[in-house]
């Protein structure tokens, strides 16, 4: 049984995205009653606000996917110190037309891996703040910062080590109830 239904990013486009091995094994270690559909941000051109008064087929698509979203995840690498810029562009699409911001009031939650040490934990600011402008309801805790080491996480998603597992099952759980929380008190329309 679905209880919520999380739509989630992947803030990279290499095809051998390790945040995308890692989002794998969130979704594995997840509450069964969460339901997920990877909202894609490859196929978007760059956002203008030009577009505003007809917006093309593919952020329509986009739109409508977080509209159909109870909640939204960006699993995201760090570039030079921030969020990549196609993950940018994929939240100016979402947030425009003026009015009509598909963040509006969303529970979102954040998290990302990097081979380097600091996990992602800068572009996670950066992107915390994009994020509250949009009015998003955000998971503040558990933050995750996530070193991505050789051997912790197979192709699949599964992942080898116990503690890094606990760990990441205890943030999906935490963000389930985050959801939760945040649609008692604003229901998605
Ligand atoms: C990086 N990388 C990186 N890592 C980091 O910890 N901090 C940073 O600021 C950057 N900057 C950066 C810029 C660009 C353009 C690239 C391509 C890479 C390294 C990055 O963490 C590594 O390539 C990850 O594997 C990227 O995540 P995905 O694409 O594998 O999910």
């Amino acid at each position: 049984m679905c209880a919520y239904k999380v739509g989630y990013f992947i803030g990279s486009l290499s095809s051998t995205s390790v945040n995308r091995i890692l989002s794998r094994a969130l979704i594995n270690l997840a509450p069964p009653d969460l339901d997920f559909t990877e909202i894609p941000i490859g196929n978007l051109p760059l956002y203008s606000q030009d577009f505003d008064n007809d917006y093309p087929p593919e952020a329509r698509a986009l739109k409508e996917a977080i509209d159909g979203s109870d909640a939204v995840l960006f699993v995201t690498p760090e570039y030079n110190r921030s969020i990549p810029g196609a993950l940018k562009n994929a939240i100016d699409w979402a947030s425009r037309p003026w009015g009509r911001n598909s963040f509006d009031h969303v529970p979102a939650a954040v998290i990302g891996a990097s081979p380097g040490q600091i996990g992602t934990a800068v572009a996670q600011q950066s992107l915390r703040a994009v994020l509250s402008f949009c009015n998003a309801r955000q998971m503040t805790a558990p933050e995750a910062y996530i070193q991505f080491a050789p051997g912790v996480f197979t192709e699949a998603g599964e992942v080898t080590d116990d503690s890094t597992a606990a760990f990441l099952r205890d943030f999906m759980q935490e963000f389930r109830v985050h959801i939760e929380r945040v649609l008692t008190v604003l229901p998605r329309s």
